[in-house]
């Protein structure tokens, strides 16, 4: 398995290009099963996770292009909507299939995603919303099993903001019979961003981007092309990467605008953020203060930075408390930033993060994609050498990741 070697000090200056967003393009590519006719995606990040989905939708017997950042996809010849436990078991997002394969079809057999490292993160609030919406949804020998002749356009309340079920149910709705409203949805971009794709596919969507999205069911959609969102967790990340290293950085193909709780909380930690309309400038102090945060559904504070604002406040001046909000395991970076000196204290969903003068390079393992981040950032200011093993992690998410750190300046090489 490969493994990431960190020289620790070098302050990171230069500029690098962001990539599209892995959370945006899953569910888009998804939505390409909704149509009969090709549809082509550009910005589409290459990571593990998306060439996992692309696997996914082969076996369903979607033609697949790929060249670059293009991707095109052919939905015609689908012969076989099921997403068996193999695929899913390795990627949660897996589950993004089922609504649409069950407005284009009328059945899909979707498996369960089952536990993953940072919570049991259920999949009630789909399967919820295929009911109201008509389906006869059964869980069995793990899998869900939805059937309906035709969706029904409905009412549906989520009983938390859940952004692949505001997704997965707002491309079933696409092709229901009426109106759906979908009410407590997530606002998250990526849930627009996908809106926006549907729209130029000739879906009927309004609201996205509030709590109440409403889609008026058409008879069929069509070919279209659309560009896929930058990515704003890996922006956040190579921000956060930066300011630790108390460099100076700008990061292109990208928007602040999807940031303002990650970039607020950088500039209360003491950094310099200057915006483009598509570019971001840092510039960090010799050492940042601590910053305190609470993760919620955007437009607050993204769970997924809350391992590498961890990460930044190990070493800042002062302590910070972080409590984490969306999913109930989500510490386990705590434990190996500890390996590297961190002085971090867990009660229940609250970290005490009190900065020391240095962290001290070490073997630390990866337990999850950000948490991965958060160690290459700990990596990036620890003295000396910190190697993190299982960086598969890395790989699902953030696309030529040692090549970017290394144009910024960092001692970071990659052993297999
Ligand atoms: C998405 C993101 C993930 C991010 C998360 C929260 C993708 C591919 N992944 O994950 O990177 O960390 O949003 O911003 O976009 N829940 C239920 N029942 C459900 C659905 C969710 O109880 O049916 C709970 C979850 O366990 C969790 C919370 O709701 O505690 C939010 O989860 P959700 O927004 O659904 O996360 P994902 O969409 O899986």
């Amino acid at each position: 398995m490969d493994k990431l070697l960190i020289e620790g000090g070098a302050r990171l200056s230069g500029e690098i290009a962001i990539s599209g967003a892995k959370n945006a393009a899953l569910p888009i590519l998804c939505a390409a099963l909704l149509t009969t006719e090709p549809v082509t995606f550009t910005n589409v990040p290459r990571l593990n996770d998306i060439a996992t989905l692309l696997r996914l939708l082969e076996q369903m017997g979607v033609k697949v292009s790929r060249e670059a950042d293009v991707v095109t996809l052919d939905a015609s010849g689908v012969d076989n909507p099921v997403a068996s436990y193999e695929m899913v078991k390795t990627m949660r997002a897996s589950i993004l299939v089922l609504g649409p394969l069950v407005a284009r079809f009328g059945e899909a057999r979707v498996s369960l995603p089952g536990g993953c490292a940072i919570g049991a993160r259920p999949v009630d609030q789909h399967i919820k919303g295929l009911q109201a919406m008509g389906a006869d949804v059964k869980v069995e020998h793990g899998y869900v099993h939805a059937k309906v002749p035709k969706l029904k356009g409905a009412r549906i309340f989520t009983d938390m903001v859940t952004v692949t079920g505001t997704e997965n149910l707002m491309m079933a709705a696409c092709l229901a019979d009426g109106e759906t409203v979908i009410e407590n949805a997530a606002r998250e971009p990526e849930v627009v961003d996908l809106a926006n794709c549907l729209v130029a596919m000739g879906a009927r969507i309004s609201g996205a981007g509030g709590d109440v999205i409403r889609i008026q069911g058409v008879a069929a959609l069509h070919s279209a092309t659309h560009r896929v969102m930058p990515d704003r967790i890996e922006t956040g990340t190579y921000l956060c990467a930066a300011a630790v290293t108390g460099g100076d950085v700008r990061l292109t193909g990208t928007s602040a605008s999807y940031l303002d709780a990650v970039i607020d909380k950088l500039m209360d930690a003491g950094c310099d953020i200057t915006t483009e309309r598509d570019a971001i400038r840092l510039k960090a102090p010799q050492r940042l203060n601590a910053v305190s945060l609470r993760t919620a559904p955007y437009p607050a504070f993204p769970t997924d930075m809350q391992a590498q604002f961890m990460a930044i406040n190990a070493v800042a001046e002062g302590t910070a408390v972080i409590r984490e909000t969306i999913f109930e395991n989500r510490f386990m970076h705590a434990v190996e930033l500890q390996r590297l000196g961190a002085d971090i204290k867990i009660d229940g969903n609250t970290a005490f993060v009190k900065g020391v003068a240095r962290l001290h390079g070490a073997t630390v393992m990866a337990t999850d994609l950000r948490a991965s981040a958060s160690l290459i950032i700990a990596g990036l200011v620890a003295e000396g050498e910190t190697t993190i093993e299982r960086i598969y992690h890395l790989d699902r998410g953030y696309e030529k990741l040692e090549s970017k750190l290394a144009a910024l300046g960092a001692k970071v090489r990659r052993l297999s």
